[in-house]
């Protein structure tokens, strides 16, 4: 009948080629999977011992490293691997991924590059820019030798007049300096091949006196050779300034300094305090307010903590509009907020204020004498590294193109340039 079926019968258990009731078979079978496994274990064991697997060349590795354990009897020479099965063909839907690209010279950045970059043209937005080079290493040792540079940077309108003067400076010192140069963007000379300030150029943007975009190109220098690590020591330059020492003697003045010269005093007059902008308060009050020159030397704590100011810099931008002159307030403000105690609130960088005018003294050809010289380089007084010296000045500012020959000319016997 078709409501009572049977269940099928089960399938006859593997190897199992006779009466599976039979008492005989059941103990034949029993013996059979025995031999069999034991065939398999044995096969088995060898494969591991023999074909390199990953996780036994592993532990062949960790083995070796350490010492032996105790002397036991040498393995018996492993048999030849059998060959190995051909690679299975790729599967044809997916395309290999592309090769990557380290191999490739030109897009390839290895430590050294990564340590001094040679290339000063980039295409980084002053965003990117400022977010990169704001990077600090943790690790204090570094995994290099690092001789400490000085970043001497100009910020120029046009032409710099005194390249030739500098050249003279900086030949001979190869290693120990970094140039960097922010011209107006309408700027397009270029400096000849054998000149050092050839291909140093940053990538600039138009300069407007006394706005928020002179401040943007000093943050914008800082940046730049802030990407070269042994830049230590950073001092901003214009197209009128000329060193008044020789290389060796400013290097060794900055890099041995405990302090950074930025000028910054406490003016009551008008343009002093009278360019506080009372909704600066409460954030920024009336006496942490600070004028002074936008020549500043500083070190490379210092240039990262300026470039990575934002909290302050947006105040200056909505606060200090055209006639505050941030370039003259907005530095010498924050330094006194921030690192007051390793600040010497003073310029390493010579001017003469003393016509009263709104321009300082601008020195022409007749006007450089040895006289003048001799004052600008021991005629002050002043504190370096705690201690009283008259050594207060290492460059000087104005001087007009047409005074290059005499300068030049007074390189050797006054300003102790090497020869
Ligand atoms: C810095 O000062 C030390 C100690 O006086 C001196 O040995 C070293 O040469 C100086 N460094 C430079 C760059 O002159
Ligand atoms: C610089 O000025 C600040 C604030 O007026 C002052 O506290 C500091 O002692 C000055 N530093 C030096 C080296 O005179």
């Amino acid at each position: 009948m078709k409501q009572s079926q049977q269940p099928p019968p089960p399938l006859p258990p593997p190897f199992m080629f006779c009466n599976p009731n039979s008492k005989l078979f059941s103990l034949l079978s029993g013996f059979f999977l025995f031999g069999f496994g034991l065939a398999l274990g044995t096969i088995v064991s060898f494969y591991i011992n023999t074909i390199p697997f990953p996780l036994q060349t592993s532990q062949v590795s960790l083995i070796s490293s350490s010492p032996p354990p105790s002397p036991s009897p040498p393995p018996p020479p492993p048999p030849p691997p059998p060959p190995l099965p051909p690679p299975p063909p790729p599967p044809l839907p997916s395309p290999p991924p592309p090769p990557p690209t380290l191999s490739s010279s030109k897009e390839h950045v290895g430590f050294k590059e990564f340590l001094h970059p040679m290339e000063l043209m980039h295409d980084m937005t002053d965003e990117e820019l400022l977010w990169r080079a704001s990077m600090v290493p943790q690790i204090q040792e570094v995994p290099y030798r690092r001789v400490p540079k000085v970043a001497f940077m100009f910020l120029t309108r046009g032409p710099l007049a005194f390249a030739p003067l500098w050249d003279l400076f900086f030949r001979g010192n190869e290693g120990l300096y970094s140039i960097y140069i922010h011209s107006d963007p309408s700027f397009h000379e270029s400096f000849p091949e054998d000149s050092l300030f050839h291909g140093r150029r940053i990538p600039s943007k138009g300069v407007q006196w006394g706005e928020l975009s002179m401040m943007e190109a000093e943050r914008r220098l800082l940046a730049n050779a802030l990407l070269d690590f042994s830049n230590q020591r950073f001092v901003l330059l214009s197209e009128s300034c000329v060193p008044i020492f020789n290389f060796a003697t400013i290097y060794a003045y900055l890099i041995n300094s405990t302090f950074t010269y930025v000028e910054a005093y406490d003016d009551p007059g008008q343009t002093g305090r009278g360019r506080y902008n009372k909704r600066l308060r409460p954030y920024l009050k009336l006496q942490q307010w600070r004028k002074g020159s936008q020549w500043f030397e500083i070190d490379r704590t210092m240039a990262t903590e300026l470039i990575s100011d934002s909290k302050y810099y947006q105040l200056f931008a909505k606060y200090c509009k055209p006639s505050c002159y941030v370039d003259e307030h907005y530095i010498p403000t924050y330094v006194n907020i921030k690192a007051w105690w390793r600040n010497s609130n003073r310029s390493v960088t010579w001017v003469d204020w003393s016509n009263g005018g709104a321009h300082p003294t601008l020195y022409w050809r007749t006007d450089v004498t040895v006289d003048l010289l001799t004052k600008m380089r021991m005629g002050s007084s002043c504190m370096y590294n705690g201690r009283k010296t008259r050594f207060c000045f290492l460059f000087a500012r104005k001087f007009a193109p047409n005074s290059l020959e005499r300068l030049m000319r007074f390189a050797h016997e006054i300003l102790d340039f090497d020869s």
